[in-house]
């Protein structure tokens, strides 16, 4: 075995190795060059039939070569595997700055979180929330509430009568139906409110819609008075719009509370109508067949938009009406 011939397989090998130009051309160089059947593994098989000092010689030099083979192959290896690594980070790299593609959730409107929320505080409280149609009988949303026949309220203008005229049937004006509804069908002690969407024949503009919301809330127990309606009320103003907020009891009619009151809040530095309230009329909690000599209670009824545009600094009516989702994905998701 000549020296000169196994340093031209090692020079063949660091030749080879260092041309690779990726770890599968470098495999393929190791496989000729450092494999079972490359030169010097063949040769370093023949090693067992020399005799004692041809084989001290040649092991040496083939250890050596074999060394050599080995550490050139390494450096290739580690070369490659850093290109490689490269190569995969620059591939790999994320732009974060770039736009996404996101699918938006669906989510609820405004009116209904603030209805949710509206919910939440009072269930807290031991009220429940009832329903009741949006198409009602003219007896429940006026007659039972003591709004007499020649009242402006049942007037055209005013309320969306439906055909046949002589069915009696409106779309209700207000949630206040629902407080008769609750009163028929439930003994005293009632603790109810009442969320829902109510109509009346105004164009919308600014500040009307002619489909809106209410909540209207309801309280019949013994010994209730208008100390409870206001401490109701002061506690639902300061869930709706902060710690700070007051309220004052301004007097007022309704056919339906005696005495009546407009409920005004003091927000942002001015006062503020938010809702009507006061004790439940003697006369309609008659003719709920409700013993007013143990019973009496308040109501009280907001708007909800009312309430939303107030709170939110919201102008226009048409931004909770249109369902821009510029708009209403201000108030987030909701879900
Ligand atoms: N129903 C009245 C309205 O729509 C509001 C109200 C409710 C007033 C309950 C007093 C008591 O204007």
């Amino acid at each position: 075995m000549r020296q000169e011939e196994v340093t031209s397989w090692v020079q063949d090998a660091q030749a080879a190795f260092l041309a690779a130009t990726d770890l599968d051309s470098l495999k393929a160089a190791r496989l000729a060059h450092a494999g079972d059947k490359s030169a010097v593994a063949l040769a370093s098989r023949t090693l067992g039939s020399l005799t004692p000092e041809e084989k001290a010689s040649a092991g040496k030099i083939i250890g050596e070569a074999k060394a050599q083979i080995a550490q050139a192959l390494a450096e290739a290896t580690a070369k490659l595997e850093a290109q490689r690594d490269m190569k995969v980070l620059l591939e790999e790299v994320v732009d974060i700055t770039l736009p996404v593609n996101r699918k938006h959730r669906g989510g609820l409107h405004p009116i209904s979180i603030i209805k949710n929320e509206v919910s939440d505080f009072f269930i807290e409280q031991g009220f429940s929330v009832e329903e009741g149609p949006e198409l009602e009988s003219g007896w429940l949303n006026f007659d039972a509430l003591n709004i007499p026949a020649d009242h402006p309220a049942r007037t055209m203008q005013d309320t969306f009568f439906i055909e046949p005229v002589e069915s009696g049937m409106v779309l209700r004006t207000h949630t206040s139906p629902v407080q008769i509804r609750s009163m028929l069908t439930q003994e005293p002690p009632i603790y109810v409110i009442c969320p829902g969407r109510t109509f009346r024949a105004d164009e919308l503009d600014a500040t009307h819609s002619p489909v809106f919301h209410q909540v209207e809330g309801l309280v019949i127990d013994k010994g209730i008075t208008m100390a409870h309606l206001k401490g109701v009320l002061d506690n639902f103003a300061r869930h709706m719009f902060g710690s700070d907020v007051e309220t004052r009891l301004r007097p007022s009619f309704f056919p339906f509370t005696e005495p009546s009151a407009e409920v005004d809040i003091y927000f942002n530095n001015r006062w503020i109508e938010w809702g009507g309230c006061g004790m439940v009329n003697p006369k309609v909690l008659a003719t709920c067949g409700i013993d007013t000599e143990i019973y009496s209670g308040f109501a009280f009824g907001m708007g909800l938009e009312r309430t939303l545009m107030v709170r939110h600094g919201i102008t226009d009516m048409h931004d909770i009406v249109e369902g821009d989702l510029r708009f209403t994905r201000q108030f987030g998701v909701g879900l």
